[in-house]
């Protein structure tokens, strides 16, 4: 068994090298990452292991959960009273997945619903285990969301997370990367485990970065089998056809999960399907909007330098048209915020740019930065932390950096935005533009 394990590691390590990110940099000087923690699996192996839960449509939530033991129902039971599940049932799906000699355990996706908002229910996965139990986020603002990226699992991540919840909040953001296994199957059951007891209590919305590709030449050609099996997002409810890119609306709020690695040109699936989704937002139900991406498009670490500029080139009109109020990216691990930005300018009708690629992960952080600073980066500074987005009313929300670097959650950067939605003069400036563009086409 012991030589059996061993050749599965050996194996691995070759799949990993061979996988590396083509980005993957070295040439900036790090802070000691802490090492990889590895969390154990301690239950009945038909008991339900590295629970998590996910938004899915309105007021309802998808759980899922893996079990070792393949004859375990995908059925959860909960209720809102601890232990009385009598009256609401569910029963969902499995699946399981290969990659090369690992084999993962049953992977169950359950939806239960319809929810009652600002409730938290009690559930249980399969008929045995241990009860769980999550809030719902609420039916109107205020609505607090944690934003981290680049999380991994390290002693960094274990802080990171316990400063995340020590203070409450209703949706986490993951704009990418999240287990580091790096092609190494078992850290995404390790991962799991790690992150569930946050991740079954709040719903956890992600989307893909380079370190879930896990492509191999002719082999696995695709990547993402084991973030599309495991992290099933609701990319079908927003008209999409990949899990790697999708929309969801929460609270007054529209949130759109762009993927750095799936093709985003402009005869591409992805952007027309982006094209069809901003077209479809309503600012009067959903004021605000919020995007969400891997690489950053604005970025002025020496880390990553230029990895997001052909989607910006891409897309960007796009978001700026549709007056998107945020860009959260990770990748880079270090945090940033800029002004309001368009086309490499400030401009009080673009969106902020904010890197939030700090999450904890094994690779450390991004130390050295360009010189000098460019006047759109508003504050810039290479520590783990996580962001929180609150959400105040239709018009004003209250974004706050909270830095880990000595392992106590600090206050580092902190502004109110105002919902360009509600923003007289740039709704002016747009129809302006739209009148211009419209006359030209006449011409
Ligand atoms: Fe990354």
């Amino acid at each position: 068994m012991t030589k059996l394990l061993f050749f599965y590691f050996y194996l691995s390590c070759l799949v990993s090298i061979a996988w590396r990110p083509q980005h993957a940099s070295a040439d900036f000087v790090r802070k000691p990452p802490r090492p990889i923690v590895f969390t154990p699996h301690n239950r009945p192996e038909s008991h339900p292991q590295q629970v998590h839960v996910s938004l899915v449509g309105k007021n309802y939530m998808k759980v899922s959960w893996l079990t070792d033991e393949s004859h375990v129902a995908s059925t959860v039971d909960y209720g809102i009273t601890p232990g009385n599940y009598e009256w609401s049932s569910a029963t969902g799906e499995q699946t399981s997945y290969s990659y090369f000699f690992y084999t993962s355990g049953k992977i169950h996706h359950v939806t239960i619903g319809p929810l009652h908002p600002a409730t938290t229910y009690y559930y249980r996965c399969g008929g045995s285990g241990p009860e769980f139990n999550f809030r719902t986020p609420p039916a109107g603002f205020p609505i607090e969301f944690a934003v981290v990226g680049d999380l991994g699992q390290t002693g960094w991540t274990n802080t990171t997370l316990e400063h995340i919840n020590a203070t409450d909040y209703d949706v986490l953001l993951l704009p990418g990367d999240l287990s580091y296994a790096d092609a190494q199957q078992p850290l995404w059951d390790s991962f799991g485990r790690l992150v569930e007891p946050y991740a079954s209590r709040r719903p956890w919305m992600v989307t893909e970065g380079n370190h879930e590709q896990e492509t191999f030449p002719f082999i696995y050609p695709n990547g993402f089998k084991a973030y599309n099996s495991r992290w099933p997002m609701p990319y079908q409810q927003s008209g999409s056809q990949s899990n790697l890119y999708y929309s969801f609306d929460v609270v007054g709020t529209h949130i759109i999960m762009l993927g750095s690695y799936a093709d985003f040109s402009v005869d591409s699936d992805q952007y027309k399907w982006l094209a069809t989704d901003l077209a479809k937002v309503d600012r009067s139900k959903t004021p605000w909007l919020v995007v969400i991406i891997h690489a950053p498009w604005y970025n002025s670490n020496l880390a990553h330098q230029g990895e997001g500029e052909s989607m910006r080139v891409a897309m960007e009109e796009m978001l700026y048209n549709a007056h998107v109020d945020m860009v959260f990216a990770g990748h880079v691990h270090a945090y940033e915020r800029f002004a309001r930005v368009y086309d490499n300018n400030a401009d009080p009708c673009g969106p902020v740019y904010i890197t939030i690629g700090d999450g904890g992960n094994r690779e450390g952080l991004a130390m050295l930065y360009k010189e000098p600073k460019p006047s759109i980066s508003i504050f810039r500074e290479a520590s783990f932390g996580h962001g929180r987005l609150r959400i105040v009313n239709n018009t004003h929300t209250h974004w706050s950096w909270h830095r880990n670097d000595d392992s106590v959650a600090t206050v580092s950067d902190e502004i109110w935005l105002q919902s360009l939605s509600s923003s007289r003069s740039c709704i002016l400036k747009l129809q302006q533009k739209v009148q211009i563009t419209q006359t030209n086409d006449e011409l």
